[in-house]
């Protein structure tokens, strides 16, 4: 079968079952021979290579120009893989497995010796994940090898949540992506790491701090939070931590906080910038929409429904509409549920933060 190609990168895009089939035999072939596929997950899209050909792996930090002391997380099809990498599974770690595999849930534990130290950036440990797309997960099943994959973006960009964001930022430099349209949670897995007792949140994500401890029916320290709070002063648990990360190419400025105070904020903001002379870019929530002026405005969701505002984030922030404005101030959210991980990913994307 012929496939389109941007710059020499194959697209992979099945309009029925059997072109699915020659898709994934294709993406699974250029795997196993070392090459990197960029796949589609139900979080953002991810950067395939055989995790265990070292050479591989390498060329994955290589394209996104990732720092080499940020490890990879491994995708795996079920838990019984996870035992071959890792030296073993506490219980709690077992009862979320079993609860949100596959999903978007990254954990992180000691690694078995032959775990490449590539991978790990040479940490003790090994973060594994099954993700929950069905396109992911057959094509692990046909390449038959685990998968290490960060997002499919130049480091410190947005996450992909389409093939076009992919291509956007890897056309020319990798082997292929598989299109599977658009990913539904549209931010990354969370990361919770079993090597501290209580288990550590390094990353919010998909599944939220209060579905961890509903199940573990114990608490669960907020590294992520604390990490980003401006007395922080330790070392990061997580090593991608430490990086800016998801900026778009303009200066962000963060509103935090909610009501009458953090409107006033916005709108004092916007005002002034504008008088100095500068094209500025809103992102905000349909609640607030009517109560401000702006060259270009961006709308993510209600309030209410932060699973939609997490869907829309990256796209938002990747938008082109944005390219030619001097400025973004975007809107905050309440922390809650998924809150949480789309507050975590607009910090990291802000130049600054205006606290309440
Ligand atoms: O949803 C996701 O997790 C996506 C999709 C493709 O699965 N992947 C993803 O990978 O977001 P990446 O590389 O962009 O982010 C992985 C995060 C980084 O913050 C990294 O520092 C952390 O996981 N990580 C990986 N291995 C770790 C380890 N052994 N200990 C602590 N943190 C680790
Ligand atoms: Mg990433």
């Amino acid at each position: 079968m012929a496939w389109p190609c941007v710059k020499g990168t194959i697209i992979l895009k099945a309009k029925n079952p059997s072109e699915e089939d020659c898709a994934l035999a294709y993406a699974a072939e250029i795997l196993r021979n070392g090459g990197l596929v960029a796949f589609p997950t139900e979080t953002v899209y991810g950067l395939g290579a055989n995790a265990l050909n070292l050479q591989a792996v390498k060329e994955i930090y290589r394209v996104k120009k990732r720092p080499p002391d940020n490890p990879l997380i491994v995708h795996i099809t079920g838990i019984e893989q996870a035992r071959d990498l890792v030296c073993s599974i506490p219980r709690e770690a077992v009862l979320l497995a079993e609860k949100f595999w596959p999903g978007p849930l990254t954990l992180v534990l000691a690694k078995k010796k032959h775990v490449p130290d590539i991978i790990t950036a040479g940490l003790s440990s090994v973060a594994v994940r099954v993700p929950a797309h069905p396109l992911a997960l057959k094509l692990m099943a046909k390449a038959g090898i685990p998968l290490a994959a960060p997002s499919a973006n130049l480091s410190g960009h947005p996450s992909p949540t389409t093939a076009g964001h992919v291509l956007d930022d890897m056309a020319g430099s990798i082997d292929a992506v598989l299109d599977g349209g658009s990913c539904s949670i549209g931010v990354e897995s969370t990361v919770l790491s079993f090597l501290s007792d209580p288990p550590a949140l390094l990353r919010p994500g998909g599944i939220t701090l209060e579905m961890l401890q509903d199940v573990l029916q114990s608490k669960v320290m907020d590294f992520a939070r604390r990490q980003q709070s401006k007395d922080f002063k330790g070392t990061p648990s997580s090593p991608g931590m430490k990086y800016r990360h998801y900026a778009p190419q303009t200066p962000l400025y963060l509103v935090e906080g909610e009501g009458a105070d953090q409107r006033r904020k916005l709108a004092d903001l916007n005002k002034k910038l504008a008088q100095e002379g500068y094209k500025v870019g809103l992102i905000l929530f349909e609640e607030s929409r009517d109560f401000y002026a702006a060259p270009v405005i961006k709308v993510l969701s209600s309030k209410k429904d932060p699973c939609l505002a997490a869907e829309r984030l990256f796209a938002v922030l990747r938008s082109k509409d944005f390219l030619d404005v001097d400025v973004i101030i975007a809107e905050g959210l309440e922390e809650k549920e998924i809150g949480h991980a789309v507050m975590n990913r607009l910090r990291k994307a802000a130049t600054k933060i205006i606290v309440p």
